[in-house]
């Protein structure tokens, strides 16, 4: 449980009563219980507020709102301010602004604008936690800290540049293993001196975002700025555990934001929380892919949902509202996928500057006649009758997909083999096969402990990290399987090809030599043929993007490719490897060819779907003291019929059994 204080699924939002009058004050609590509302998370934007200048604090106006919110039942989540500095920092110590990746010294504006090296801002964002920790650590009305907002981007600033350079030195230990690693005889870049190398931006070794010269420096900078950022971070928290060391501190994150190695991040993390904002036209396992991937972080641990819009956005080209009915479904589609939070951005919408268009709970009409409260009222409703069953529940999953980081870098920043390779799509496309099926998915990070899983996916494993290939085999041999594709087991971390013909490390486990790579625009077609049935596998199937030529040494060839000059060639096999197998996926395959392989896998580890449901309903399930709680919820803007096992839907307490018509966004939560 997050925090026993609030024994139950929270439900709130970023709360910013500072950028009210008083007047309001009291109706937005009225309305806040209206809705069910328990959560209030202040003081995320308020640095300049709290620190009027260098010596100043004043905390009297956080007093009285987590009093005032204490005292009618609401809790507080209590952000630490430090996601933008205020405007006299930025004139008296220009450390703190950034430079950015065109090389140009920023100036005071926007957000999320701090240089992570910079002295300044490590000092006062540590101070202003720490004085926040001291003054609320016995507070009843506090429930979590929320440290800083959504960290993310980059500095290239002579501070980043500086600790960049003390950062290698830790890791290389000497220039010669540096020069070695980076490879640095390409091109003459040999350095003699640590004060030679210089951040990868623009100006330097990078000529657009994630493609560099060189990817060895380019790679390095990445771990080294989302562990910049992620020392802020724990400057922060440690500030405020020294205080009180049970209340849980936390951070928002960003899904599949790619900046940030984020299952670095989970370690430090008390509870995993992010903010979720799908675009009108997000697909839903889009989004599934991204809670399940929040869940991972903690090796399953219920996640918090910080925020979501109630309505409509601000910040895409095209702020549809979600249609009625779909707020409450996306809520459950959280907590289905291990959400014990579920908050909104934000609770007051506000009067002016950019986020005056983004959606709240009270919308500036200012009461609560509206389409948005009344829905907003419906799911806090149920939200606390369900709470007792489905808190601290989990998800339990046989297959895993591997995602990681460092090669997702890795992969992006590489030159060639084709611009349309994007790492993070080809994962999405084994997950959305998985998900079409409902079968359940764990997200997982390379330091996972595999042996729970009877199966992993680790679509293009470009990077294999020292000790991986090992893991792998290991797993493999106690009769697990192992699917990877092309483009996989190519370098190691430090992007140098393991020489000796690909798939280099994993070649043995899947007994193959993949001898050239192809790449053809996306529109150019080849075929995958199959050599004979296998499990749902028949005829042939459409492949792209890249093509493996690839020799079998002693795998199996399930097909084969059907044209150009590698036509008849080995394009999928299978390895037996001690009790198991590994599969070899040479190229970019069709839908079709998705549904049916990963139909196959799962088939042969028997392991079924949670539910056969029409397409657009999605099925999760969490279980906790031995009772299952199945999530069906109905993405279709039209009534559905689903074949439902028998059980009560805890959502209107009717038993529930065979052919049940499930209406346009509508969900059942089935407890058996
Ligand atoms: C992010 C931020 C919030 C707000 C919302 C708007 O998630 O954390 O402060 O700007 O976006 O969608
Ligand atoms: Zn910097």
């Amino acid at each position: 449980m997050i925090n026993e204080k609030l024994p139950k699924i929270w439900y709130g939002g970023d709360y910013n009563p500072e950028q009210w009058d008083k007047e309001d004050w009291d109706e937005d609590v009225r309305m806040f219980k209206l809705a069910g509302i328990d959560v209030a998370t202040l003081n995320v934007f308020s640095w300049a507020l709290n620190q009027p200048d260098e010596e100043t604090y004043d905390f009297e106006w956080l007093d009285e709102q987590i009093n005032r919110l204490y005292e009618n039942g609401i809790y507080t989540c209590l952000a630490t301010s430090t996601a933008a500095h205020p405007a006299w920092m930025a004139k008296k110590y220009p450390d703190v602004l950034r430079v950015n990746y065109q090389g140009l010294k920023r100036k005071f504006g926007g957000r999320h604008n701090s240089c992570p090296n910079s002295p300044t801002y490590r000092k006062y964002s540590e101070r202003i936690a720490d004085k926040l920790g001291e003054r609320y650590k016995d507070h009843p009305g506090v429930l979590i800290w929320h440290v800083s907002n959504e960290y993310g981007g980059y500095c290239y600033c002579e501070n980043c540049a500086e600790s960049f350079r003390s950062y290698l030195q830790k890791k290389y230990g000497t220039m010669e293993t540096l020069n070695k690693a980076w490879n640095t005889r390409f091109w003459g870049h040999t350095f003699y001196d640590w004060d030679e190398i210089v951040p990868p931006n623009l100006l330097s070794e990078e000529k657009e975002r994630n493609a560099t010269f060189f990817q060895g420096i380019s790679l390095d900078y990445r771990r080294f700025q989302s562990d910049s950022l992620l020392e802020c971070y724990k400057l922060e928290r440690d500030a405020l555990r020294k205080h009180n060391p049970d209340i849980p501190v936390t951070t928002n994150l960003m899904g599949t934001y790619s900046e940030l190695d984020y299952f670095k991040w989970g370690k430090e993390m008390d509870v995993v929380s992010w903010d979720n904002y799908p675009a009108y036209n997000t697909p839903v396992s889009t989004t599934a892919l991204r809670h399940d991937l929040m869940r991972g972080l903690r090796s399953g641990q219920p996640f918090m949902l910080m925020e979501q819009t109630p309505s409509q956005q601000n910040w895409q080209p095209y702020n549809s509202l979600k249609r009625p009915g779909v707020m409450r479904l996306w809520s459950y589609q959280a907590v289905a996928r291990g959400a014990d939070t579920i908050m909104f951005f934000q609770l007051r919408r506000s009067v002016g500057a950019c986020e005056k268009y983004h959606g709240a709970v009270i919308e500036h009409v200012g009461h609560e006649n509206t389409r948005v409260f009344r829905e907003t009222v419906e799911v806090g409703r149920e939200l606390s009758q369900l709470s007792d069953k489905l808190l601290d529940s989990r998800v339990q999953a046989k297959v895993a997909i591997v995602y990681d980081w460092e090669n997702r870098w890795a992969t992006e920043l590489s030159s060639g083999p084709s611009k349309a390779l994007d790492y993070l799509n080809e994962v999405q496309k084994y997950y959305t096969a998985l998900f079409e099926e409902n079968i359940a998915v764990d997200m997982v990070s390379v330091e996972e402990d595999l042996s729970k899983y009877d199966i992993v996916f680790a679509p293009v494993l470009y990077m294999v990290k020292s000790g991986y290939a090992d893991k792998v085999k290991a797993f493999v041999q106690d009769g697990g399987t192992f699917v990877t594709t092309f483009f996989s087991g190519i370098v190691n971390e430090n992007d140098l090809v393991t020489l000796g013909g690909y798939p280099g490390e994993l070649r043995d486990l899947l007994g193959i030599w993949v001898e050239e790579i192809d790449s053809l625009p996306p529109e150019e077609k080849n075929e995958i043929v199959m050599n004979k049935e296998a499990g749902s596998l028949k005829g042939s199937y459409e492949c792209s993007l890249l093509f493996d030529i690839i020799h079998s040494e002693g795998a199996e060839v399930l097909a084969q490719y059907g044209s150009d000059f590698y036509a008849g060639t080995p394009v999928i096999t299978c390895n037996s490897y001690g009790k198991g197998k590994a599969y070899y996926v040479g190229t970019c395959p069709d839908t079709a060819f998705l549904t049916d392989f990963v139909k196959t896998v799962c088939d042969e580890m028997e392991i079924k779907p949670l539910l056969q449901a029409p397409k657009g309903v999605e099925v999760t399930e969490r279980t906790k003291e031995g009772r299952s709680y199945l999530f069906v919820m109905n993405h279709n803007s039209s009534t559905v019929d689903v074949e439902l096992p028998s059980g009560t839907d805890l959502l209107t307490q009717n038993k529930v059994a065979g052919p049940t018509a499930l209406e346009a966004y509508g969900v059942m939560i089935i407890e058996q």
